[in-house]
């Protein structure tokens, strides 16, 4: 059965304040033939409407019982995305859904069976895939820079009080609810950092702690502050991965640091070790002549954009100031793929260090193809329901948990080259 469409007839559902940024995207990329806009807050999507030249959907549903429309965007608030997937796969519909997959395992589950039942594209945007140390440590791995891999840590350091704004914007009186959401129901801009290095490669076991003495008990508590019961602003999780590595990754919101905010810090094989700091990547390998040294590269050139690098090798103090004020965020840097995107998305506006633009192609690539997005079901299964489980061992005290695992994708559906 192939589910491939020639040309995309998209709606996109939620008009927040982050798919704003897309909107532009999909109507620029050459597989989309009409975009349409839709929110609960009718406002909003008159907004969008009037600012991007689009026509309003009257509602989800309406979406969904649409013949015109084969696929949709949903970006809506996060907890919503599973059931919304659900719904539109049922309808026939390709999704494109914003991070995370789901905040229910179940739901994660119900979506891999519709996905595989049906053969609709699935893609997540997930912006770690196509950010530069990702991108970096799977080619070097890919290559055996490395050797076998040992030990790998990231982070998604985002403290509250730069989240408030997102969670009040569609909140209301009850934000907090929402904003007191357990930090590793989102652990997925850090997980796929470092498994997508590694393709193939899934967590076994894991095990978290969770810090609970945030000053914002007005958000982190378990006395009814929030829907999840959560008292943790905190949460980092060890896991042992199935070619035998240790990562560590930690979800931060209530954390001193600004940006970068999505990061590898260290991912190391028996042979090679990359690294970074703040605004500058390094990459050991054992010398072949002297077993007991290393060649150390700063690789730093590859993995910032161009006007980044200029400033860092200038006055870097001045420079880390203006990272942390967000230089660099809406660029690309050279490792990535670029030359590989459609002509029509260049010069335009980008986010989250470049990746829109990849997270837009691929999956109308995908629809157009038939064949699966990087970002597909099985993939991003592998970088969610770690931390959904993980979240349940911190509430334990730390209990040890063999994480479930829901294969890789089906043997004869081909996954897209990321590369070109
Ligand atoms: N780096 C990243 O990948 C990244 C960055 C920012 C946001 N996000 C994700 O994007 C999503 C949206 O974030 P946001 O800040 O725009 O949120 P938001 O609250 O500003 O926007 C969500 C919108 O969805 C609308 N909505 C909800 N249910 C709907 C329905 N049934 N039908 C139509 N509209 C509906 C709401 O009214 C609201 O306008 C979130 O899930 C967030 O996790 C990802």
């Amino acid at each position: 059965m192939t589910t491939q469409v020639e040309r995309i007839r998209l709606a996109i559902i939620g008009c927040g304040r982050f798919a704003r940024f897309f909107v532009p995207l999909f109507k620029a990329h050459p597989a989309v033939e009409k975009v349409w806009v839709c929110d609960l807050i009718r406002e909003r999507a008159e907004e969008y409407s009037r600012q991007f030249g689009v026509d309003i959907m009257d509602s989800f549903e309406a979406a969904l019982g649409s013949d015109r429309v084969n696929a949709v965007a949903i970006f809506t608030q996060r907890f919503k995305h599973g059931p919304m997937v659900i719904e539109a796969l049922k309808a026939g519909k390709h999704v494109y859904s914003a991070v995370p997959c789901a905040i229910d395992i179940d739901d994660i589950r119900a979506i891999e069976k519709l996905v595989r039942e049906t053969r609709l594209t699935y893609s997540m945007g997930e912006t770690g895939f196509y950010r530069g140390p990702a991108v970096f440590c799977r080619e070097e791995y890919a290559k055996g820079t490395f050797g076998r891999f040992t030990y790998g840590e990231a982070h998604y350091n985002h403290d509250i009080r730069n989240m408030e704004e997102s969670f009040r914007s569609s909140g209301g009186e009850d934000w907090r609810k929402y904003a007191g959401i357990p930090p590793l129901y989102y652990p997925t801009h850090s997980t796929s950092m470092v498994l997508s290095a590694m393709p193939g490669v899934y967590a076994k076991k894991a095990v978290a702690l969770g810090y609970a003495r945030s000053p914002r008990t007005d958000i982190f508590g378990r006395d009814g502050q929030n829907l999840y019961d959560n008292p943790f602003a905190n949460t980092a999780m060890l896991l042992e991965l199935s070619n035998g590595g240790i990562a560590r990754i930690s979800e931060n919101r209530c954390v001193g640091w600004k940006a970068p905010e999505t990061y590898i810090s260290q991912f190391y094989g028996d042979n090679g070790g990359y690294e970074f700091s703040v605004a500058r990547h390094s990459l050991a390998t054992w010398r072949p002549d002297d077993p007991h040294k290393v060649v150390m590269k700063d690789v730093t050139r590859l993995l910032q954009p161009e006007e980044v690098y200029s400033r860092i090798t200038g006055d870097y103090e001045a420079a880390i100031q203006e990272i942390a004020d967000g230089a660099g965020f809406y660029s690309a840097c050279p490792i990535q793929p670029v030359d590989r995107l459609p002509e029509a998305f260049r010069g335009m506006a980008n986010g989250h260090n470049g990746t829109h633009h990849f997270l837009v192609d691929d999956f109308c690539r995908a629809c157009q193809t038939g064949k699966l997005s990087p970002t597909n079901i099985w993939q991003v299964a592998r970088w969610n329901i770690p931390g959904l489980m993980a979240h349940q061992s911190a509430m334990e005290g730390g209990r040890v948990l063999d994480v479930i695992d829901l294969g890789d994708p089906p043997a004869d559906w081909d996954v897209l080259d990321w590369k070109k």
